[in-house]
């Protein structure tokens, strides 16, 4: 069976060939779909070339189909095709440029708001510190709870209005009448909502207070297991990863076993999306877990040789502030890091981050292997 990927992928390849050969709604359909690649998270390997041919084409309408979806495509091609459609000759054209220009602009100033309100968040519980560990610690908690207060209501109210969705896109998909198009549009917001709707409560949630001594081999083989689970749910095939789990088989820790487990699932799952390639498919690595073992804690390693994280994108995480999905990523809550900190917080222990752009990434989980405060 050819995927809608492998199908846009071989129209674009033979509409670079022979540009003319194709009329010209069927060219302005081909940007159509190019856009909702690029909306899904995926970025075809010609997206460049194909543009360049449509930014310049000899119907206006095409040209604003291009136009349109200035908004999603890639950086490095938005200045030229910015530039060029926005000294358009026709008025539609350079509207609609226009227009794409101002949501890419207002996107990115709120990033920006939001990069710099997540920091001015760490620096408050930084100066909080100066009263002692304890009181910041006490503050992160007041916060935590003012968050899960407010946020329990609209997950509820959530909820109620993603079940009946659910039920009626499953009762659509049956009907044969039905738009495939719109009604897997339909059932793609309702799953990104579901996730999200998740990932809220699994960040806000009790963690318990039980702690049992557990083999951390099994732990990380279990989250593992789950990682791939979640890969192959977003559509990713994860063989074409290989994750190796190099972890001394008798050594334990005491922990509440599926917080651990969860957040661990959330590292890899990460790994393996870093992973992705142009067509938004899985292209071969690896990941290795590994642990080190000093007095008293013991030291989790992570490490994938996948797309790695820019400086700026990493201070901004290390934030573990929630809610900054990635666009690139298809269903993104962006909560995955914050929950993954969050529990693992919860054991006394601690997250670090060590990423270059283009190189891969490492993760670093400090978890003490005595001691636990209550
Ligand atoms: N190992 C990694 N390699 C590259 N980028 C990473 C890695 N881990 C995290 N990131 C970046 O950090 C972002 C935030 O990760 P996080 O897990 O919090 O959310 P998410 O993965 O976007 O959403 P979700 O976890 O719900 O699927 C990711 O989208 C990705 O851009
Ligand atoms: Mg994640």
């Amino acid at each position: 069976m050819i995927s809608d990927a492998d199908d846009l992928e071989r129209r674009m390849d033979g509409f670079t060939k022979a540009p003319q050969a194709l009329p010209w709604r069927e060219r302005r359909a081909l940007a159509h779909d190019v856009g909702r690649a690029l909306r899904a998270g995926r970025s075809p390997a010609e997206v460049h070339n194909v543009l360049a041919f449509l930014a310049w084409d000899d119907q206006w309408m095409v040209r604003k189909a291009v136009a349109d979806l200035l908004t999603v495509v890639p950086e490095d091609s938005y200045d030229i095709f910015l530039k060029e459609l926005l000294a358009d000759s026709h008025g539609s054209v350079r509207n609609a440029a226009e227009n794409a220009r101002k949501d890419r602009d207002r996107a990115f100033r709120q990033e920006r708001q939001a990069a710099r309100e997540a920091r001015h968040v760490g620096e408050l519980v930084n100066q909080l510190r100066e009263h002692g560990e304890d009181v910041a610690q006490q503050a992160v908690a007041v916060g935590h709870r003012l968050y899960k207060l407010l946020s329990k209501a609209m997950i509820h109210d959530l909820r109620n209005l993603l079940w009946p969705l659910q039920a009626n896109v499953e009762r659509l998909q049956l009907q044969p009448k039905a738009s495939t198009a719109a009604v897997a549009r339909i059932d793609q917001i309702a799953r990104q909502l579901a996730k999200f709707v998740e990932a809220a409560e699994a960040y806000a949630g009790d963690i318990p207070l039980e702690r049992e001594p557990q083999k951390l081999k099994d732990v990380l083989q279990e989250a593992s297991q789950l990682a791939s689970e979640g890969v192959a749910r977003a559509g990713l095939d994860p063989k074409s990863v290989h994750v190796m789990v190099d972890v001394p088989a008798g050594l334990r820790v005491e922990m509440a076993r599926q917080t651990l487990v969860a957040a661990f699932a959330n590292l890899i799952k990460n790994s393996y999306e870093a992973y992705r390639d142009h067509a938004g498919q899985l292209r071969p690595g690896r990941i290795v877990i590994e642990t080190q073992q000093t007095k008293g804690q013991v030291i989790i390693l992570v490490t994938d040789s996948g797309k790695g994280i820019s400086d700026e994108d990493l201070k901004y995480l290390l934030e573990f502030v929630p809610g900054r999905r990635d666009k690139t990523k298809p269903l993104s809550t962006g909560f995955g890091l914050p929950i993954a900190n969050r529990f693992i917080e919860a054991h006394d222990g601690s997250l670090a981050i060590i990423s270059q752009l283009g190189k891969g990434t490492k993760v670093r989980i400090k978890l003490p292997t005595t001691q636990w405060r209550l």
